[in-house]
């Protein structure tokens, strides 16, 4: 029998300018570029084993065995892994979240950027950076965000094959948090992936992706620049719009709730007061409030008494993933 093992960690990270739409969904190249945080102090750690033992892939995630579509996501992924290897071994994957599910933080980034590291290799690939993160944007989009740290943006250039993200600024630049308000803890019914398939359905799709190189620019700007009001306008103007895409797109997605709105008018009144504070929100109901690092602290205090959130959780700005011995 032989083994071939590797273990990695990667954080999550949460769109400034976001990804909404692919222009080749199968190789999950995006319609327009995106810029992401990575959030540190929340993690997914993943061990791969590739095992000539094996009659199939295998899946631990939190302690317990998966199936169904999650395996078969993540065999998928190790299809690709193995193809690029020239490797003939099926794999135990063990990977285990420090974040409840749940929680308005999407842990397939973190997860198939964790996986990325691990699998490419215990298969024996010594890839760099941009290779991981290509590789780790065939498993989900968002995680080819996850595998450079701090400040990262995905660039697009047309539909190319190659597309994967880089580090504009390292997390140390510009200490910020993410406060998510937790509003509903439950599972979306439509998630990232159908929803990216319908985007176009909608008639303001178009105009939306025309206008990002727009928006990218003012936020990889604002970032260098540690403009918050800079930031704060284009993030607030770009989930914005990919929720009034996703309102109108056929099916209908409609994410928010009652107190989604009761946090956004909150955080919007409180910016007009002094405190420097914006809202971003994914494909759910909960809100993800970015504000300076020290603020961390007042601000979950505030969004804990608005009526309706369940619960605050906290991260600041993450590093890269990496392996661990
Ligand atoms: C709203 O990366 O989750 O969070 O590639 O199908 O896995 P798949 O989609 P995913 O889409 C992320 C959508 C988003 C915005 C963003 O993170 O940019």
């Amino acid at each position: 029998m032989s083994y071939l093992t590797a273990t990695s960690i990667a954080c999550p990270n949460i769109a400034f300018i976001k990804y909404w739409g692919n222009c080749e969904p199968e190789a999950r190249i995006p319609a327009n570029g995106s810029i992401s945080m990575n959030l540190g102090g929340l993690h997914t750690r993943t061990q791969v084993t590739f095992d000539s033992g094996l009659a199939s892939d295998q899946l631990v995630l939190d302690g317990r065995p998966a199936s169904g579509p999650t395996l078969h996501r993540v065999s998928a992924f190790l299809d690709v892994v193995r193809h690029i290897a020239d490797l003939a071994l099926f794999a135990q994957v063990v990977s285990a979240n420090n974040f409840p599910t749940g929680a308005g933080i999407a842990s397939s980034a973190s997860g198939f950027a964790a996986l990325a590291l691990a699998a490419s290799r215990a298969a024996g690939l010594e890839l760099d950076e941009y290779e991981l993160s290509r590789l780790a944007r065939r498993g989900s989009g968002s995680a080819c965000r996850s595998v450079p740290g701090g400040f990262v943006e995905w660039e697009v250039d047309g539909c190319d094959p190659d597309s994967g993200a880089v580090s504009i600024a390292a997390a140390e630049h510009w200490p910020l948090g993410d406060c998510v308000a937790i509003v509903n803890r439950g599972h979306k019914p439509i998630g990232s992936t159908e929803g990216h398939a319908i985007a176009y359905t909608s008639p303001i799709q178009a105009a939306r992706v025309a206008d990002a190189p727009r928006r990218l620019e003012i936020c990889r700007r604002a970032i260098l620049q540690r403009d918050f009001d800079a930031l704060a306008d284009a993030m607030e103007l770009d989930s914005n719009l990919m929720h009034a895409v996703m309102m109108t797109s056929t099916p209908r997605l409609f994410y928010w709730e009652s107190p989604t709105a009761a946090v956004m008018r909150a955080v919007v009144d409180w910016r007009k007061s002094g405190l420097p504070i914006c809202y971003t929100i994914d494909a759910g109901p909960n809100v993800h409030v970015i504000c300076l690092s020290d603020k961390i602290a007042e601000v979950s205090e505030r969004l804990r008494r608005i009526s309706g959130v369940e619960e605050v959780l906290t991260a600041h700005t993450g590093g890269p993933a990496s392996f661990i011995l």
